[in-house]
C-alpha cells in the first residue's frame, strides 16, 4: 500500500513536470481541488474525448449531441431533486479539526477487509504452489470466513443506514467499526450532518431582483430540458441518445486524490431514451459497450471491474459503476443509470409542459424511460495516467519513466529530432514534420543528446521517435523508434506515414468496439 502511495505521489509530480496537469492558482497557493490542463495534459483531454464522443455519435446512428449552457432555470435543481436531496452525509473529528464523508469512511473500512482477505490468499497461495484452489479455500479458511462475515454484517448495516438516510445508525457504525481519524488517530467523532453540494450565484443586478442560479452539478439536467426539442427537430424515433460534453461543478468537503474528487471538472454523459419496460434489456446493453469502450485502450482487462449499487439514487432502478484500478485502489471513474422516467416526469410536473413521445409503431404516447452512461473526463485522464505510468530498468542499470499512453490518445504522436542541429539535419527535420503534420501532432527537438531527447519524449508518452542523421540527406530514410520497445528501424521518409498511422488511428478503437 505504502508502496502504491507512493507511485501515486510521483505520478502527481510527473503530471505537474511534464505539463499534464497544475494545481490552478499556483502563485497564489493554489485553490483547494481546483486544476488546470497544461500544453500536454489538453491535447490527451481532447483526445479522450474525442474519443467518447466520436463512440457515441459517429458510431450509432440514433444518438445525437448537444452542447447545453452551464447556467439553467433554478426550477430545474428542483425538479431534479437536487436542490433537496444532492447532500454529502459529513463528519468531523473533534481532535483534527478534519471533515470526512462519512460513508467513504465506511466504504475504506471495508476495502481493508477485502485487502486483508487477499492477504490470506496470497499467502496461501504461495504455501501450497500449483495445488493452491482459490474458491475451496474462501469456503473453508477460518481467518478469511470471519473476515467475510465481519464485511457482510457492516455493509448490510451501511445499506440499511444510507436507505433510510438514518445518520445516527451511520455514526454507530463509524464507532462500532471503531475507525479512528487517519491525521488524529482518535475516534472522537461530531454528529453526522447533510451538506447541499451545489455552488449557487446570483444573476441579473440586485436593483431589479437578482435570481438564485446554480452551477449545474451535471450536464444531465441539459439534456432532459432540451428532451423535446432534440426529438422534434431531428424526428428522432425511439430508442434514441443525447449526448453532451461539458463542465460540472460540486462543492466537494473532502476533496482529495488530485484529479478524482475536483470541485470543477468535466463530464462526458449519454441520456439513451426507451420505451418503458425495456430499461433493463438496455442497460445490461448500455454496461457491456462501455466496458468494451474501456478495455479497448488496452491498459489491462483486469484493471476494470463493475461495482452495482447496494443504495440506489431516489430516480433508479438499477446502476453500476465501472471501477479502476488507481495507484489508492479501484474507485469509480463511470456510472451507468436506469433513471425510470422520473427526469422526464418531474420536470413535466414542475414546467407545466407535457413531455411525452409518441410512438407510432404502438400507436400511444408515454413517457420514455432512460438509461445514463455518465463518465468523468478528468477520472478517465487519471485512469489512464495511472495506468500508463511505468518506472523501467534498461540493460546497463539506466531507469527510464515512460508513459505508455495508448497510442490514440497520446498527446504527441511522433517527435522529430535531427541528431545534429546543423549540416542540413534540422532543415530535412522540418521537411518531415511538414510532410506529417497535417494528421499527426509533431514536436521538433533538437537540444541535448539523442538520448536525452528519447528519454523527455518517454516522460510524455510519444509514441515514435524519428531521427534525421546525415545518411538521410542521401538515402531519404530515418531511424524510427518505436516507445514501448524501444527499438530502432530505419525507414524510408516516404512509409512514415502509413507506419505512424496504422498505430494511432482511432479508427482500430472503434473497430474494436463495434465487433
Ligand atoms: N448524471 C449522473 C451523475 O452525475 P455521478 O456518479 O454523480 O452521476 C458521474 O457522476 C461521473 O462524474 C463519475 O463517475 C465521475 O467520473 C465524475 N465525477 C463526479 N463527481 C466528480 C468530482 N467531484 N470530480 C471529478 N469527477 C467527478
Amino acid at each position: 500500500m505504502a508502496q502504491q502511495e507512493d507511485v501515486f505521489k510521483k505520478l502527481v509530480s510527473h503530471c505537474k513536470e511534464y505539463g499534464f496537469v497544475f494545481p490552478s492558482s499556483e502563485i497564489y497557493d493554489g485553490l483547494g481541488a481546483v486544476y488546470d490542463y497544461g500544453q500536454m495534459g489538453v491535447e490527451l483531454k481532447n483526445n479522450i474525448k474525442r474519443y467518447w464522443w466520436d463512440s457515441m455519435v459517429l458510431l450509432n446512428e440514433n444518438v445525437v449531441g448537444i452542447d447545453s449552457a452551464i447556467f439553467m432555470h433554478p426550477t430545474i435543481w428542483k425538479a431534479s431533486g437536487h436542490v433537496d436531496a444532492f447532500n454529502d452525509p459529513l463528519i468531523d473529528n473533534k481532535d483534527s479539526k478534519k471533515r470526512y464523508r462519512a460513508d467513504v469512511l465506511i466504504e475504506d473500512y471495508l476495502a481493508k477487509i477485502d485487502e486483508k482477505i487477499e492477504k490470506e490468499v496470497e499467502k496461501a497461495a504461495k504455501r501450497f504452489g500449483d495445488a493452491f484452489d482459490r474458491t475451496k479455500f474462501m469456503e473453508t479458511n477460518g481467518r478469511v470466513l470471519e473476515h467475510l462475515a465481519k464485511k457482510e454484517e457492516v455493509h448490510t448495516r451501511f445499506a440499511k443506514a444510507l436507505n433510510d438516510s438514518n445518520f445516527d445508525d451511520l455514526r454507530q457504525l463509524i464507532i462500532d467499526c471503531e475507525i479512528a481519524c487517519p491525521i488524529s488517530g482518535t475516534r472522537n467523532w461530531t454528529e453526522v450532518r447533510q451538506f447541499n453540494l451545489m455552488f449557487a450565484t446570483e444573476m441579473g443586478s440586485t436593483s431589479d431582483g437578482a435570481m438564485k442560479v446554480y452551477l449545474r452539478p451535471e450536464t444531465a439536467q441539459g439534456i432532459f430540458v432540451n428532451f423535446l426539442n432534440v426529438q422534434k427537430t431531428g424526428r428522432m424515433k425511439i430508442p434514441f441518445g443525447i449526448a453532451q460534453i461539458g463542465k460540472a461543478f460540486r462543492n466537494e468537503i473532502v476533496a482529495r486524490q488530485f484529479i478524482f474528487r475536483m470541485r470543477e471538472f468535466e463530464q462526458m454523459e449519454m441520456q439513451f431514451f426507451v420505451r418503458p419496460g425495456e430499461e433493463l434489456e438496455w442497460f445490461k446493453k448500455w454496461k457491456e459497450t462501455r466496458l468494451k469502450w474501456h478495455k479497448a485502450l488496452g491498459l489491462g482487462d483486469k484493471k476494470y471491474r463493475y461495482h452495482d449499487h447496494e443504495k440506489l439514487a431516489h430516480y433508479a432502478n438499477a446502476a453500476t459503476d465501472i471501477e479502476f484500478e488507481m495507484p489508492f485502489g479501484f474507485k469509480e471513474v463511470e456510472g451507468i443509470h436506469s433513471r425510470t422516467d422520473f427526469d422526464l416526469s418531474s420536470h413535466e410536473k414542475f414546467s407545466g409542459k407535457k413531455i411525452q413521445y409518441f410512438d407510432p409503431e404502438l400507436n400511444k404516447s408515454y413517457t420514455p424511460y432512460v438509461i445514463e452512461t455518465s463518465i468523468g473526463v478528468d477520472r478517465m485522464f487519471l485512469s489512464i495516467m495511472a495506468g500508463s505510468y511505468h518506472e523501467e530498468t534498461l540493460e546497463g542499470g539506466d531507469t527510464r519513466v515512460v508513459l505508455k499512453f495508448p497510442p490514440a490518445l497520446a498527446p504527441i504522436k511522433l517527435a522529430v529530432l535531427p541528431l545534429v542541429k546543423k549540416d542540413g539535419l534540422p532543415e530535412k527535420a522540418r521537411e518531415i514534420i511538414n510532410l506529417l503534420k497535417f494528421d499527426f501532432k509533431c514536436q521538433y527537438d533538437e537540444k541535448d543528446s539523442i538520448g536525452k531527447r528519447y528519454r523527455r519524449q518517454d516522460a510524455i508518452g510519444t509514441p515514435f521517435c524519428v531521427t534525421i542523421d546525415h545518411q538521410s540527406l542521401e538515402d531519404n530514410c530515418v531511424t524510427i523508434r518505436f516507445r514501448d520497445t524501444m527499438q530502432q528501424e530505419r525507414v524510408p521518409i516516404a512509409s512514415l506515414h502509413e507506419i505512424i498511422a496504422d498505430k494511432v488511428s482511432m479508427k482500430n478503437l472503434y473497430k474494436q468496439i463495434t465487433e
